[in-house]
């Protein structure tokens, strides 16, 4: 029985939604701690594609309950939407059985998505996903948020709700925005809570019931360690907990439960939105990248920038998650590069930095390593030995690198084409 927790390691976009999924083969609860809809994971099973937001990656496995839990940011029309189209594919049962919202998990509210946006087509923006996310968690932290419990008593809802746009008025009127209709809104609302409040409930009851019967659980992360609001490049941040610390609490667990962490890395680095990425290729290399790896915003549909590896960011994620081990994800699209590079350290002042600093990263001067590139087809691969003796190289010096030992190297989107080195579970 392990409790095992899954996060970026990177800017988010690392492969995590096929890793969880690869894992919840033998997971009983798989539980999301944190974001909301901002986050897209891509799963690719027997050649299908699905795109998911909310839902933890678990859902595409038969059995697993998936929680939504405490530490989201919950837009409901996406859930709906979302869990419609799973029915729709038979990925779960119209009775929702297998799926729980938390009680105290936030609500994207409408307004949210307003402010966002106006936020963004201003001079502080910052390339957020505008779906809502810093303004719900805004609410939060000033303790006026509408959360998930708020659906289950539709008659309090009008008052909360109320209370909470009146909050936001001098910010939409600031910005040019129009109120929201508070009417309109609270029998929307109410009309989500019909499908959606029998799913709420005391996530964390899940969670430890399944720690007590000895089960296997998943905490998902989302987005990725350099979008962490406290370790990541602020302000060019998402708005809440990325790292592991947040599992515990953001899941509904403590984080003495914790087991293991898995760092979900790329075998080289993107970024979607603005801010600071030392690693960064010229726009020619970028595309070739781009084009190969697939690197657009599951969410968004965005050019993601596109970079070397970056170890420095690396090293951050192994210590402020407490990696135990490492999952490298989308080496086969690196197959034809010769030479392949990394930064494995940054400049700054004239000071060598081993990782990220507080500030200037923008300035920083990157180093870079370069090994001998390898080819061929790596999708194929499904043993260790089965990699080219340079694409193994490059591995192990990463693992020297960042003293951490890659448990897993994924070849393809597909559940098959990954070469599993040492069990997560234990
Ligand atoms: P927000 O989370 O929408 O507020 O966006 C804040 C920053 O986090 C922006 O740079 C987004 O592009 C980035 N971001 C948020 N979610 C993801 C994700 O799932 N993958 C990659 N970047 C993300």
């Amino acid at each position: 029985m392990s409790i095992v927790v899954v996060v970026g390691a990177q800017w988010g976009d690392e492969g995590k939604g096929k890793i969880v999924d690869l894992l919840t083969a033998s997971a009983a609860v798989v539980a999301r701690y944190g974001g909301g809809a901002n986050a897209g994971h891509t799963l690719v099973v027997g050649g299908q594609k699905t795109v998911i937001r909310l839902v933890p990656s678990g859902v595409l496995r038969a059995t697993p309950t998936c929680v939504l839990g405490p530490g989201m940011v919950i837009d409901p029309a996406v859930l709906l939407e979302e869990l419609d189209t799973l029915i729709a594919r038979g990925a779960m049962d119209a009775s929702l059985s297998r799926v729980i919202v938390s009680d105290r998990a936030h609500l994207v509210l409408p307004h949210h998505m307003v402010v966002d946006r106006l936020r963004e087509s201003g001079a502080g923006a910052i390339g957020t996903t505008k779906r809502g996310i810093g303004p719900a968690y805004e609410d939060k932290v000033a303790r006026r948020g509408v959360r998930a419990i708020d659906l289950v008593y539709p008659n309090e809802l009008e008052a909360k709700v109320r209370a909470n746009v009146d909050a936001w008025l001098p910010t939409i009127r600031a910005l040019g925005g129009e109120a929201p209709d508070v009417g309109a809104l609270v029998a929307t609302l109410r009309e989500q809570a019909r499908r959606i409040a029998p799913l709420v409930r005391d996530a964390s009851d899940v969670l430890h019931d399944a720690k007590k019967r000895g089960a296997n659980v998943l905490l998902e992360g989302a987005q990725g360690t350099m979008l962490d609001i406290d370790h990541g490049t602020y302000p060019h941040v998402t708005s809440s907990t990325v790292l592991s610390g947040g599992a515990a609490s953001g899941g509904g667990l403590a984080p003495t439960d914790i087991d293991r962490v898995v760092g979900i890395t790329k075998a080289y680095t993107t970024r979607v939105g603005g801010g600071p990425f030392p690693s960064e290729m010229a726009e020619v290399e970028a595309e070739r990248l781009r084009k190969a790896g697939g690197e657009f915003g599951a969410v968004t549909g965005r050019p993601r920038r596109c970079g070397w590896l970056d170890i420095p960011v690396l090293r951050h994620a192994v210590r402020f998650n407490g990696l135990s081990m490492l999952a490298i994800t989308k080496l086969d699209v690196l197959s034809g590069w010769d030479p392949v590079r990394m930064v494995v350290a940054y400049e700054l002042d004239g000071r060598r930095l081993e990782r990220p600093p507080a500030t200037g990263l923008d300035r920083v001067v990157p180093v870079y390593e370069e090994m001998p590139g390898w080819s061929g087809d790596l999708t194929t691969c499904r043993s260790w030995g089965d990699l080219p003796a340079r694409a193994r190289a490059f591995i192990e010096r990463v693992e020297q690198l960042t003293e951490c030992q890659a448990a897993i190297v994924s070849v393809g989107p597909d559940r098959e084409q990954t070469i599993i080195r040492q069990s997560v579970f234990g």
